[in-house]
């Protein structure tokens, strides 16, 4: 089988009501991102990251995969799928994808505040301010901060090289590393970039299909589910 590498970011998920996170004006549902989503907000204020990553995990629970979504998840009857995304929801995993890779983490799962290998399943929507991990340190969000490394990033990069076909949806292609994970791509290998406001490419081949998620998303895997028939 085809292998076929899909990155997403925010975009897919957009139409599924959870916001993305330069669309608007630079706040993310209403706060600086600075405020939330450092290692440094943490040490000012552990309770207040809480609250946010308690609340964004409410609406995630709360959302429901979309089209783009359980498109993607019907490429692994044809294809050998892996799914490398930014977004810390579990919407391509609700909507029946299987191999996943989250860069940034999975809201989902809380971590130990001192050892990031340590991640634990959560009960419901919160993670409390006196909950400890193994080691007797706060839980926080198993998400990936500004500051911190993206211990996925290596693996992808690997994935990305091993692409035949690859898709990219719904990103602003602005946060490094994984911005970058499109240099590791094959030259030849095919890619399609869906976005209604397509970011600027340094890599011209791509095939845009300037559309919604959900717009493009079933069509293309329809083309592709298509043509594999026909080869
Ligand atoms: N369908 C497809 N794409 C869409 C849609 C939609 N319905 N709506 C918006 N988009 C596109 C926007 O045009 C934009 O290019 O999704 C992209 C969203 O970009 P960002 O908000 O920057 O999200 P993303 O690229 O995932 O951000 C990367 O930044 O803050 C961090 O860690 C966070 O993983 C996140 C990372």
């Amino acid at each position: 089988m085809k292998s076929i590498v899909i990155l997403t970011g925010a975009g897919i998920s957009a139409e599924s009501g959870l916001k993305t996170f330069r669309d608007s004006d630079g706040l993310w549902e209403g706060y600086d991102i600075a405020e939330v989503a450092t290692p440094e907000a943490w040490q000012r204020n552990p309770a207040l990251v809480q609250e946010f990553y308690n609340m964004r995990r409410k609406s995630v629970l709360e959302a429901k995969p979309n089209e783009a979504h359980y498109a993607l998840a019907k490429l692994e009857d044809k294809f050998n799928v892996t799914i490398i995304t930014q977004n810390i929801d579990d919407l391509h995993e609700r909507a029946g994808s299987t191999n996943v890779v989250h860069l940034h983490g999975i809201i989902t799962r809380s971590q130990s505040s001192i050892n990031p290998n340590l991640t634990y399943p959560i009960n419901g929507w919160e993670i409390k301010m006196d909950e400890v991990c193994e080691l007797g340190s706060p839980l926080r969000a198993h998400v990936v901060w500004f500051g911190e490394a993206v211990p996925m990033i290596e693996k992808a990069a690997q994935i990305c090289d091993g692409a035949e076909i690859f898709i990219l949806v719904g990103s602003s292609l602005a946060v490094y590393p994984a911005a970058g994970l499109i240099d590791f791509v094959p030259r030849h290998t095919p890619k399609y970039i869906i976005d209604p406001k397509i970011p600027y490419l340094s890599d011209s081949s791509f095939i845009r299909i300037e559309e919604k998620a959900s717009v493009g998303v079933p069509q293309l895997v329809n083309e592709l589910l298509t043509d594999d028939l026909d080869s």
